[in-house]
């Protein structure tokens, strides 16, 4: 099967033009949560000057059917282009080609594995293997639990190489209100690391002051602006006297 540039979409404006565009690959593995990869491609959908270039595994598109219920063209239709993943032929497998970053969403432990030793089987571990050795964004959605030493050592190994592993596990201090606050969350933090622009996303700003018992001001270690939900709270020794006023209503964020 060939590649395909998806109906509805500028070849000679979208694809010959990487100067303006950022060029991201996105795959999705047959690790569960499919969602991600299809989110990821929604979101850079709507990015202006970006640019997806998408390859399924045969796994990927199993979960895919079974958690999403979506046929593959309307998968397909979100990205710029489609290649089949066994095409290790297709011009994401040369350093060659101009790309930005690539981002498996979500990676299976058959995929990671593959990749911490280079295997370069199919046209993700390929194009994965290429981020590397080029020295480009590699971002890996890994899904598994519990893990096993091998997929603790294989994590390791993509590290050290370079890649990011980004387990796709949801943060609970903004309060998310449904799946997917939870996946947009992960998947907004996915596009923060491949340098694109996200002016709107909502951001944590921070708790409100932490009030010392007997005190009107908040304490003198406390940094309002802490962008990491913690920092406010860890004055040693002291939490059970701790009081954030106004805590209850800062989880839903910015
Ligand atoms: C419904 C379903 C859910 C799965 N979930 C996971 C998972 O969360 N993590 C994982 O590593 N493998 C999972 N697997 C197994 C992989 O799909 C399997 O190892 C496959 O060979 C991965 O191939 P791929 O890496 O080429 O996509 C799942 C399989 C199925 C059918």
């Amino acid at each position: 099967m060939k590649s395909v540039v998806m109906p509805g979409h500028d070849p000679a404006s979208r694809l010959l033009a990487p100067a303006r565009f950022q060029r991201v690959v996105v795959a999705i593995s047959g690790a569960s949560g499919a969602i991600y990869g299809v989110r990821l491609l929604q979101m850079l959908r709507a990015m202006d000057g970006v640019q997806t270039h998408l390859v399924v595994s045969d796994a990927g598109w199993l979960n895919v059917q079974q958690e999403l219920n979506m046929p593959r063209a309307e998968v397909e239709a979100l990205a710029d282009m489609a290649y089949p993943v066994h095409d290790v032929g297709a011009a994401l497998a040369s350093g060659s080609f101009q790309c930005d970053g690539m981002v498996v969403a979500p990676c299976s432990m058959r995929t990671l594995a593959a990749v911490a030793l280079g295997l370069s089987d199919n046209l993700i571990t390929r194009a994965a293997d290429v981020m590397l050795k080029e020295r480009r964004r590699l971002i890996l959605l890994v899904r598994e639990t519990p893990l096993n030493l091998a997929h603790l050592r294989n994590m390791t190994s993509v590290t050290e190489m370079g890649g990011i592993i980004f387990p796709p596990v949801p943060g609970f201090y903004q309060r998310p209100q449904s799946i997917a606050d939870m996946v947009d969350h992960s998947v907004s933090r996915v596009i923060d690391l491949l340098g694109l622009p996200q002016p709107d996303a909502p951001r944590w700003a921070g708790l409100p002051p932490v009030v010392m018992p007997g005190h009107d001001k908040p304490a003198p270690d406390c940094d309002p602006g802490a962008s990491t939900p913690g920092d406010c709270h860890s004055v040693p020794g002291s939490s059970p006297g701790l009081q954030h006023p106004g805590a209850m209503d800062c989880g839903s964020g910015p």
